[in-house]
């Protein structure tokens, strides 16, 4: 079966990092890039982030630079923001210091040029702020009709987590996410609906840790630093970002509506929120496929196997 292929869109971030781990290690799935964005923490750690665990993996994957700031709302992590991520985004873990190449394309010139090469058949996995796929939408205004799918962590139909109606990854960048969103392009939204829920156990960790790899060991000191991070008051060990890979390759993991979504940009008090048209009441056609439930345990199991697939590689 021929490879689908993707390019991973992040804010690495460590939820991020094991979406990445997911993606890398899924039979279905190439990935074509890893591209870096501002969000979780400023995208000098980011690429740094991508670059040192591809590194460590031994993966040859072109990781590129991508946008440093949002197109508007001037939000910057230098590392200060709370320990969600920890000071360089990665938690508390050291991983080798690779030596620090990466693509000569910005981000958006990479998503782009993959696109046309892949001739329509390229996805985008997008787990940060959607700053960079705006700037290639804006850049190329055929780059729409060349993408099969975004596959997105942000937004929540209920809820928000950066306020109490805007989600981290939107609220960073709304003025992107409208672009996106309303982009024509096919999409699927996994927001805080499900990703709150999508929560890993100690058990998982073992198992992880179990099957001997670089990729297991990276995973579980992962979540060792988020079950340490909630001990102490933080966000628990939750898989925001490989729910969002789940969903391209594990679609019985979570059950979705077609909604009409756009952002709020305007908003004195809801900036960055995503109005989920849940039931069809603004009469506008559906944009997004929104993830509205999950089948956690199914998706625990997922992601271990997937990432443990690490073995058949020794
Ligand atoms: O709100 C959760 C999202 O924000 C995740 O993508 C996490 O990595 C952070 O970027
Ligand atoms: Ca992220």
């Amino acid at each position: 079966m021929e490879k689908r292929p993707f390019i991973i869109d992040c804010d690495t971030g460590t939820d991020d990092a094991i979406a990445i781990l997911a993606a890398l290690y899924s039979p279905e799935v190439e990935v074509k890039a890893i591209t870096s964005v501002n969000g979780n923490i400023c995208e000098r750690y980011v690429c740094r982030n991508n670059r040192n665990l591809t590194a460590l993996l031994g993966k040859n994957v072109p990781v590129a630079r991508g946008a440093v700031r949002p197109l508007l709302s001037g939000f910057v992590n230098e590392g200060h923001l709370d320990d969600t991520h920890g000071p360089t985004g990665f938690g508390t873990i050291q991983l080798p210091e690779a030596e620090q190449v990466f693509d000569p394309r910005v981000a958006s010139e990479l998503i782009y040029e993959t696109a046309v090469e892949e001739k329509g058949a390229l996805e985008l996995l997008v787990i940060g702020p959607m700053t960079n796929i705006a700037l290639a939408l804006v850049q190329h205004g055929d780059l729409a009709g060349l993408i099969r799918h975004i596959w997105f962590m942000g937004g929540a139909a209920v809820g928000g987590n950066v306020t109490p109606t805007a989600e981290f990854n939107i609220w960073v960048d709304p003025e992107a996410a409208k672009i996106v969103i309303g982009s024509g392009i096919p999409m699927t939204m996994v927001g805080l609906d499900v990703t709150t829920k999508a929560i890993m156990t100690r058990e998982d960790a073992d198992a992880l840790r179990a099957c001997g790899t670089p990729a297991g060991q990276v995973a579980a000191d992962l979540l060792a630093y988020m079950f340490t991070r909630n001990h102490s008051g933080g966000e628990d060990a939750l898989m925001h970002d490989a729910l969002a890979f789940a969903a391209a390759v594990c679609p019985d993991c979570l059950t979705c509506r077609d909604c009409f979504v756009d952002v709020e940009t305007h908003g004195q008090c809801a900036y960055g929120h995503t109005f989920v048209d849940q039931r069809g009441r603004t009469g506008k056609p559906a944009n997004v496929s929104v993830a509205l439930e999950v089948d956690v345990s199914m998706f625990r199991k997922w992601l271990v196997d997937t990432i443990c697939r690490s073995a058949g590689e020794k």
